[in-house]
Order: structure tokens, then C-alpha cells, then sequence
């Protein structure tokens, strides 16, 4: 393995860094400008910024279905959802939500409405971060459970269209996280 190589796959390792820095340097003064970059690059504050807010193009996905990502070490479901997956998610009595809370980073403190918890006013983009509220396994997507929605079979919790709990134990619906359209295909998250 080179030493780039072997310093790429360093994640962890500051005092590896430190060293190779170091070596790279004693041993020739042209080298520097090639190693500087590989030690900025393993600079904390970089992969901070790097994760705090990601681009997401959903120019591909076709209604009625969904792509998941990678945030903050979580997945997140980004579903386009159908137009009966919104009829379904919207005819629903907020009485019979087991919580009747939005769980909206951008909407805090409204109820269980599927309007509140949707992207758009349409409803078409629903954004969850995909951890079971109960003890955080992923839940099952596309369809599945007793409410069409999202199913997760580590202790059997239904959510529904619009990702809140129905039936089983988890507590919550799945919660929205901070998410905004840049432009029609592009979403932020964070
Ligand atoms: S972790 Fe999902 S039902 Fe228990």
C-alpha cells in the first residue's frame, strides 16, 4: 500500500497524520505542497462542514417510489408518493393517530396532519429520517405494514403514507428533519 493510500483510509488516526506530515516533510521541501492538502483534508472542522447539510437530486425518482440516503449517520427516506398515497395519508382522522404531533424540524409544535408533515403543499415529497422510534431498527418501505406505509418487523410497528406510527410500539411517527427544495430537483438536508 503507498503512503497515500494508507493515509487515505486513516480516518482516525492523528497521530499517523502527524507523522506521515512530518516524515514527508523532513525528507524533501518539494513534497510539501503534495502533502499539505492530504493533511487539510483530515482537518475535523472540513468533515464537520461536509456533514452538516447535504444536496440531494431527486431529478430520477419516479412517483411512487424512493430513494434513501446516508445523513448524520441516519437514513433518510425521501418518497415521491402517489396520488393515493396522499388521499390515503390525508383522509385519515387525526382521533385515531397514536401520536397526533407533526415531528416536523421545519413545522414544530403542529399536529399529526399529513399537510404538516409533507414538503409540499401537494404532498407528493415526504422526508423521514428512516429509524424505527421504538428501538431503531430501518423500517420496510414501498407499501409495506397493515397501513400501506412503512412496516418494521424487529417488534412489528405500522406507520402509514404519511410515516406515523399506527399500531405497535414505537412512540412517535418518524420524525422530518430539517429539509428545504433548492431548486425543483434538488432538496437540502440539514
Ligand atoms: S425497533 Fe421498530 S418496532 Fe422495535
Amino acid at each position: 500500500m503507498s503512503h497515500a493510500d494508507d493515509h487515505a483510509d486513516d480516518h482516525d488516526g492523528t497521530k499517523r497524520d502527524f507523522l506521515y506530515y512530518v516524515t514527508a516533510g523532513a525528507g524533501a521541501i518539494t513534497a510539501g505542497a503534495a502533502v499539505w492538502p492530504l493533511v487539510n483534508q483530515m482537518n475535523p472542522s472540513a468533515d464537520v462542514q461536509a456533514l452538516s447539510s447535504i444536496r440531494v437530486d431527486i431529478a430520477d425518482v419516479e412517483v411512487g417510489t424512493q430513494i434513501s440516503v446516508k445523513f448524520l449517520g441516519k437514513p433518510v427516506f425521501i418518497r415521491r408518493r402517489g396520488a393515493d398515497e396522499i388521499a390515503d395519508a390525508r383522509s385519515v382522522d387525526l382521533d385515531l393517530l397514536m401520536d397526533n404531533v407533526a415531528r416536523n424540524s421545519n413545522n414544530p409544535g403542529q399536529d399529526g396532519s399529513d399537510q404538516n408533515r409533507t414538503m409540499d403543499e401537494a404532498g407528493e415529497w415526504l422526508v423521514m429520517v428512516g429509524v424505527c422510534t421504538h428501538l431503531g431498527c430501518v423500517p420496510l418501505g414501498d407499501g409495506a405494514g397493515d397501513f400501506g406505509g412503512w412496516f418494521c418487523p424487529c417488534h412489528g410497528s405500522h406507520y402509514d403514507t404519511s410515516g406515523r406510527i399506527r399500531k405497535g410500539p414505537a412512540p412517535e411517527n418518524l420524525p422530518v428533519p430539517m429539509a428545504e427544495f433548492l431548486d425543483e430537483t434538488t432538496i437540502k438536508l440539514g
